[in-house]
């Protein structure tokens, strides 16, 4: 599956770009500023209708502009689909979403063009608190499953609802009894996120460490850390709301005392490991960098095993900390029909054979076919 043309109107600092691309590996190279992320980001949009950076769909809209387009064709197997989205951003925000002209939902997209971003920022994912871990595995799990999207935030509303009451604890003991009703809420949301969390941990599992070896030449081990005790893969729904209310139970007189939630699916994390030692701590820069994107090609199987379809990787900038191994290792991905459009400062010598390149500048692309012409 790959994305054959691209087209995009007032998209950030692209005016109007119609842009033919191939199957393989694009190269988009270019100073600081001329728009190679915002390339990455459009394509991105149209497989989510999110930014990779924005908040808004506004700040996607080049500055000054009203409205803003992209779309693009997605050829798979002989035959080929159209996604248009057209956003108004003034007077108010209007969005249109189309698949060959039908209109259709956003989490239709995805089915379509499955894409997995990849940022330079994407490190911190290993290096920072597990907070930005658990985002990884709830975004992934959300675009695959919708429903899990559901639960996770009925558990986030139980979450605060049940903070608030804790505090509120301390000073007028009979909210006590509100607590009490809010835990059955709480365990019984939460049980299944993290039901679900460590279905997809066993894939997952297997999948970090595979890219991983396959980058780095070594595997990595994954493993899921419970705040209530439930570390196996695949658990049972029922054994894990066991553990939770038991969890709850037992520390109760500390969460009353400290006025916040100290079990349930917000407080685990996912640990990466070389030889037994924690990435986060004890990883090189280049490790610490190839397990994220390990984490990233594993989402990428993650959605292909989903939606039957290979995901375009969108690799910003990530070659600059990786050694000549590893940037090969990343570039052959797409012998295994991936569809790899990539940015760097400069053109990429000698690193893999079939690369098309593009040279961006001010909002516009080229196609650049090096030597003397640089
Ligand atoms: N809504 C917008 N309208 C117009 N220009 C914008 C908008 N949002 C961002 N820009 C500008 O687009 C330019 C290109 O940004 P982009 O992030 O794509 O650069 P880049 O080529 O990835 O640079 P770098 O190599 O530094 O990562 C920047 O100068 C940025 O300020
Ligand atoms: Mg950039």
């Amino acid at each position: 599956m790959n994305i054959s043309f691209l087209l995009l109107k007032d998209f950030r600092n692209y005016r109007h770009l119609e842009l033919r691309l191939e199957p393989g590996v694009s190269l988009f190279f270019g100073r600081n500023a001329s728009g190679k992320t915002n390339l990455l980001e459009a394509c991105y949009y149209l497989s989510s209708l999110t930014s990779v950076r924005a908040e808004r769909d506004h700040d996607l809209c080049r500055w000054g502009a009203k409205a803003f387009a992209a779309g693009c064709r997605v050829d798979d197997d002989g035959s080929s689909k159209t996604i248009k989205v057209q956003v108004a951003v003034e007077p108010a925000l209007r969005r249109k979403v189309t698949v060959d002209d039908v209109p259709v939902r956003r989490s239709e997209l995805i089915r379509v063009l499955p894409a997995v971003y990849f940022s330079p920022d994407d490190l911190y994912m290993i290096k920072r608190s597990s907070a930005s871990r658990r985002k990884f595995l709830d975004s992934l799990l959300g675009r695959i499953d919708p429903e899990y999207a559901r639960r996770l935030s009925r558990y986030q509303d139980a979450l605060a609802r049940r903070n608030n009451v804790l505090k509120k604890i301390r000073s007028d003991p009979s909210w006590r009894r509100t607590l009490e009703s809010l835990d059955g809420i709480l365990v019984e949301a939460g049980s299944m996120v993290t039901a679900r969390r460590l279905t997809a941990m066993g894939d997952l599992q297997r999948e970090v460490s595979e890219t991983y070896a396959f980058i780095a030449g070594r595997p990595c081990g994954v493993s899921y850390a419970s705040s209530i005790g439930v570390g196996e893969v695949g658990g049972d729904l029922e054994d894990i709301s066991r553990k939770f209310e038991e969890s709850l139970q037992a520390k109760r007189e500390e969460e009353t005392a400290r006025g916040i939630t100290l079990s349930g699916p917000h407080r685990d994390d996912i640990v990466l490991t070389l030889g037994g030692k924690e990435v986060r701590y004890f990883g090189s820069q280049g490790e610490q960098r190839s397990a994220a994107l390990a984490l990233k090609l594993a989402e990428a199987k993650m959605l292909e095993g989903a939606f039957g379809r290979k995901p375009v990787l969108l690799l910003d900038d990530v070659l600059s900390e990786l050694d000549e191994y590893r940037r090969k290792k990343v570039l052959s991905l797409c012998d295994y029909g991936h569809q790899i459009l990539i940015t760097a400062t400069d053109p990429i010598e000698d690193l893999a054979p079939d690369v098309t390149e593009f040279r961006v500048q001010d909002g516009s692309v080229e196609p650049y076919e090096g030597g003397g012409m640089a």
